[in-house]
């Protein structure tokens, strides 16, 4: 049966460019989403500005524009962001428009017929030389306790009471300077604390699916009046002068920006349903249709609390959400991205020094998963994926194989499928499982590991010396043929990642677009491919110094010295983090960072020009295989090495060398005195163990 999805990420506010986290949670949504289409499901994807408030009225304000013309600015800059990224939503609007006036104002309506919506006067400081009420956020003071200046209205930052903005002394305007008066303004609620809207709350956070266990049990926790944000009314009002839309029959009130945001959702799916002839509230009706948002951890309370009572309580045509799913946040490096200040990596300046926006949606990927743990982007580990999975594992299939099939005309032979393509497509359904559950990083470790056993499959069957016997001809053909039908087969599965390079695959491999039921079949006895052209190349050390404005004297990135994750703009990279305390003694952290591992020699060759290099191909179990040059041929015949166990670094940035890529380093003891000595475990040891310390 397939489903009938209108998904959503949260709305952007209107008054600054995306940063680093947006783009993540976009990622991980067009994921999704891009699989859900792959299944054959029904998928409507729709965000907008989140353009009313506030903060974005005195920005405007600062900058001597209206409200509407920063928002229009603002929207008007999403678009190479999201088209630079692949992210592929169906529509972009506005909460600034008729359509969320329309559905704010319905909802706001059917919800004071239900006897949800109260005023009652609230004192509130206010500014008498701005001429309006203030925030919480916009009124300093000296805290009561400690006598600290300029401290915000709710807590101190010295001596950490909590306080009201009221028990201030000496408050202030901090748009003004004015001190503030105490005013009186009639304010509207909606009634969360009615115990139907409780009852229902509760039972809609008890479904299972909708929320991860650990959402919803921090939401059951607000419901039930513990921890830091206990449920009561909510103020849905705010006083002019306010960008906002108006209260119905409440002149000069306005809804608060959080009450509108979210039916900015709806809006925007109400301004892409008329585009596209598609009845918006059938849509809504169809027991069927699933309405599902991505969010982030900072604003689950809205979404878990507010927003679904709003809905149930308005009544048709409005539907509960069906799914929140919710992530966590991204480190750069590290260092916590801040919403505001959006440090870390600038996604416009990732597209401008030239990297490719494929590589990120891996990365992202790969760390994400189910769950509301943040993600940390690390520039050594994100060119060590890149590099060695990507490149190093799935377009090496390609690049390997599909050349020699000009000898057959590009054509390609049918014959028993290889046990690691059969392998391929036994697993389509746990990959679909875990794309699905939003599990990517386990769909990702999946995939790569079935593309180890393909490069295994090719590295023992050895096109490239078979192809030197003219006896062997078909044997070749049919090699390659296994090959390409893996790729073919990894592309499927890899598609929702990276949709740019499937699209190019699909043209490479001459296929129609590529969908997942296409993962049961083939590619038929006679079916030509066109000539291959190179997919991806990697990522290069310049390219992160260039991200990250490093200037060209500055330490380089090594294992031990972390790439600084430098603020957006200022051109100074802060100094690199000490690898040792001064007296030579590293921290036990510094010792941990190195991911040494056990490897077995699975291939061992002389390097044509290298007078000190051996070529080694490295078995490191659970990370699949490594090539690596290692300086050891005056005292090693490559032969003899063949099956011996050592130790590799693995989580060495791959580097290129002259003679290749190499992905790791082996360790051997040498002194003063002639003789290299590779260093091997004792017996019992197997590939991919952790060398640590006990
Ligand atoms: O936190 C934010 O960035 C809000 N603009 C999110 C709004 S999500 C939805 F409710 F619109
Ligand atoms: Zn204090």
């Amino acid at each position: 049966m397939t489903r009938k999805i209108f998904a959503t990420t949260a709305l952007p506010y209107a008054n600054g460019s995306f940063h680093i986290g947006h783009i993540m949670e976009y990622i991980q949504a067009d994921i999704w989403v891009r699989f859900q289409r792959m299944q054959g499901n029904e998928v409507h994807f729709v965000c907008a500005d989140d353009a009313h408030g506030a903060p974005i009225m005195l920005k405007a304000e600062s900058e001597g524009i209206t409200p509407e013309q920063l928002v229009t600015r603002i929207g008007s800059e999403r678009k190479k962001y999201l088209d630079g990224f692949h992210i592929a939503f169906d529509n972009w609007h506005s909460t600034h428009s008729p359509e969320n006036t329309e559905l704010s104002q319905d909802i706001y309506r059917k919800l004071k017929a239900a006897g949800l919506i109260y005023s009652k006067p609230i004192e509130q400081f206010y500014d008498p030389v701005k001429n309006m009420f203030l925030a919480d956020r916009y009124i300093k003071g000296e805290c009561p306790k400690c006598g600290a200046k300029e401290q915000y209205g709710d807590a101190c930052e010295v001596c950490g009471s909590v306080y009201a903005p009221t028990d201030l002394k000496n408050p202030y305007s901090t748009l003004s300077g004015a001190t503030p008066v105490m005013k009186t303004s009639e304010h509207y609620f909606f009634k969360l604390s009615d115990k139907k809207c409780v009852d229902f709350i509760k039972q809609w956070l008890d479904k299972p699916g909708r929320l991860q266990p650990q959402v919803a049990n921090k939401a059951k926790e607000w419901l039930e009046g513990k921890g830091d944000k206990a449920l009561g009314d909510w103020d849905i009002s705010r006083d002019a002068p306010y960008f906002g839309i108006p209260i119905p029959d409440a002149p000069g009130k306005y809804f608060y920006v959080w009450l509108d945001a979210p039916v900015g959702y709806l809006a925007s799916f109400k301004n892409y349903c008329a585009k596209k002839g598609i009845d918006f509230e059938k849509f809504l009706a169809d027991p069927k249709s699933e309405q599902i948002h991505f969010i982030g951890k900072d604003i689950i309370y809205f979404h878990t609390l507010f927003w679904p009572a709003m809905l149930h309580f308005a009544g048709k045509p409005y539907k509960d959400p069906d799914q929140i799913n919710v992530h966590g946040f991204i480190t750069v490096s590290g260092e916590k991205m801040s919403k505001s200040r959006g440090t870390g990596i600038s996604p416009l300046r990732y597209l401008d020094v030239g990297m490719n926006p494929e590589w990120l949606r891996y990365y992202i990927a790969a760390k994400l998963n189910a769950s509301v743990e943040d993600i940390d982007f690390n520039p050594e580990d994100f060119m060590a994926r890149v590099n060695s999975d990507l490149v190093g594992k799935y377009i090496n299939i390609a690049s390997r194989c599909a050349g020699f099939l000009k000898k057959f005309d590009c054509k390609l032979t049918a014959g028993p499928a290889h046990a690691s393509v059969e392998n391929l497509q036994k697993h389509a359904g746990q990959i679909q499982t875990a794309y699905n559950d939003r599990e990517f990083g386990h769909a990702l470790r999946m995939i790569m590991s079935l593309a180890d056993q393909v490069n295994q499959f090719v590295n023992d069957a050895k096109p490239w010396e078979i192809a030197k016997d003219p006896g062997q001809k078909q044997a070749l053909h049919q090699i390659c043929s296994q090959a390409i039908n893996a790729f073919r087969l990894l592309t499927l599965y890899l598609k929702p990642v990276m949709p740019e390079l499937a699209r190019n695959v699909e043209g490479f491999l001459n296929i129609n677009s590529l969908q997942w039921s296409d993962a049961s079949t083939l590619l038929a006895d006679g079916h030509r491919i066109n000539e291959y052209k190179h997919l991806m190349t990697r990522v290069e050390e310049k390219q992160l110094d260039a991200l990250f404005e490093i200037e060209k004297d500055t330490p380089k990135v090594t294992a031990s010295t972390p790439h600084p994750a430098t603020p957006a703009k200022s051109g100074v990279p802060p100094a690199p983090q000490p690898a040792a305390a001064g007296d030579g003694t590293i921290k036990i952290d510094d010792f941990t960072k190195i991911d040494l591992r056990i490897a077995k020699i699975a291939n061992a060759e002389h390097v044509e020009g290298a007078d000190k290099l051996l070529k080694l191909t490295l078995d490191v179990g659970e990370l699949g295989t490594r090539q690596v040059f290692a300086g050891i041929k005056s005292a090693y015949d490559p032969a003899t090495l063949v099956g011996k166990l050592t130790v590799v670094v693995a989580n060495l940035a791959p580097r290129k060398m002259k003679f290749g890529m190499s992905e790791g380093m082996v360790l051997a003891a040498s002194g003063e005195a002639p003789g290299i000595f590779l260093l091997s475990p004792d017996a019992g040891a197997r590939p991919g163990m952790r060398v640590k310390y006990i």
